[in-house]
């Protein structure tokens, strides 16, 4: 009998950019393994469930991308090549400082007639240039892939494609799971093909469990990486019981813990043997630093042992 990670894939379609997506993948995983270079998946942001296939409702997960694009930037300085696996439009790495208004406040219009020209002003210089030299080295490097998704079902498609590429490299891949899944859906078989009509009454919507992808994703196709998954939780009383749960259930390496009001300022780390807490004061989050710079070199410094440990 299927097992129900197994029928979904059955019974949903890959994306329609799907084989684009995974030469890409392959493309960008063969040409640094050759080169020994560890590899972090990142997955970030939101999944959304379709309550149409023509979909104009759906059920969204919480998630703006913060987590998943800063620790990215803090992977590349490690030297990692990432693989950056995120919800269109949430957010992304170094474009992330200048969403919305920002960018546009940053420049100054000079015009000249048909010599208008467009520049940075001057006080914004020294916040956009060592950003814009890492983003410049990055692309040039061709050290980040971009791959994105809208849906719950597009995430499994590319989660899975991208770890049958990252298989290759062993214990040297990161698995670093922030992005918020879908825990319910609607079955593709179950969903009205056009927009529901509030003229025909109250929907009757009934949702179904989300596989977990962990499970497989840990037996059987990367084995041997280094696996972090997150657990976001609302109720602190339930945070490390529900992340060792996890770890027990899934055998990774590492659970990062956060509640949803405190997620910039606080995580706790729970791995099989202990847990302890990562927290920011007041005082470094007003001098800008970020709680990213520190989960990620921990980490890092954990998959070093790791690897370390492999080779015995
Ligand atoms: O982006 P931000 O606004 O900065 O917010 C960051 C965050 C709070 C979203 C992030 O830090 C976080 O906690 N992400 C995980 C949230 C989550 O979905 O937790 P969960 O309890 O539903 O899932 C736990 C783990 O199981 C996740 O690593 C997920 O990848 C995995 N999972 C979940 C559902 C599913 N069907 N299959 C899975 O494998």
């Amino acid at each position: 009998m299927a097992s129900h990670w197994e029928e979904f894939y059955a019974t949903h379609l890959p994306p329609s950019d799907f084989e684009d997506n995974r030469t890409l993948l392959k493309e960008f995983c063969d040409r640094h393994n050759k080169c020994g270079q560890r590899i972090a998946l990142i997955t970030s942001g939101g999944t959304t469930v379709p309550l149409e296939h023509n979909t104009v409702r759906f059920v969204d997960n919480f998630s703006a991308g913060t987590r998943g694009a800063i620790s990215a930037e803090y992977f590349l300085e490690h030297g990692y090549v990432v693989i950056f696996l995120h919800r269109l439009k949430s957010l992304e790495p170094f474009t992330r400082y200048f969403s919305g208004q920002k960018f546009m406040d940053m420049l100054e219009l000079h015009d000249r007639g048909p010599n208008t020209t467009i520049t940075v002003k001057p006080d914004s210089v020294d916040v956009l240039a060592p950003i814009l030299a890492s983003y410049k080295a990055v692309q040039e490097g061709g050290r980040i892939l971009y791959v994105n998704f809208t849906t719950v079902s597009d995430y499994f498609w590319l989660l899975r494609a991208a770890c049958e590429c990252l298989a290759a490299y062993g214990p040297k891949a990161v698995l670093y799971l922030a992005a918020a899944v879908s825990d319910f859906y609607v079955p593709s078989n179950q969903l009205p093909t056009h927009k529901m009509q509030s003229g025909a009454g109250v929907p009757n919507i009934q949702l179904q469990l989300v596989p977990k992808l962990l499970a497989p994703l840990v037996s059987l196709w990367v084995p041997h990486a280094f696996v972090v998954s997150f657990k976001l939780e609302t109720d602190e009383t339930l945070l490390i019981s529900k992340a060792r749960d996890s770890l027990n259930k899934y055998k990774h390496k590492l659970v990062i813990g956060n509640i949803l009001q405190t997620r910039r300022s606080k995580v706790v780390f729970v791995t099989p043997d202990n847990s302890y807490e990562v927290v920011l004061s007041r005082e470094q989050m007003l001098n800008g630093m970020e709680i990213e710079d520190t989960i990620v070199s921990n980490v890092v410094l954990s998959h070093t042992d790791f690897i370390q440990s492999q080779k015995y």
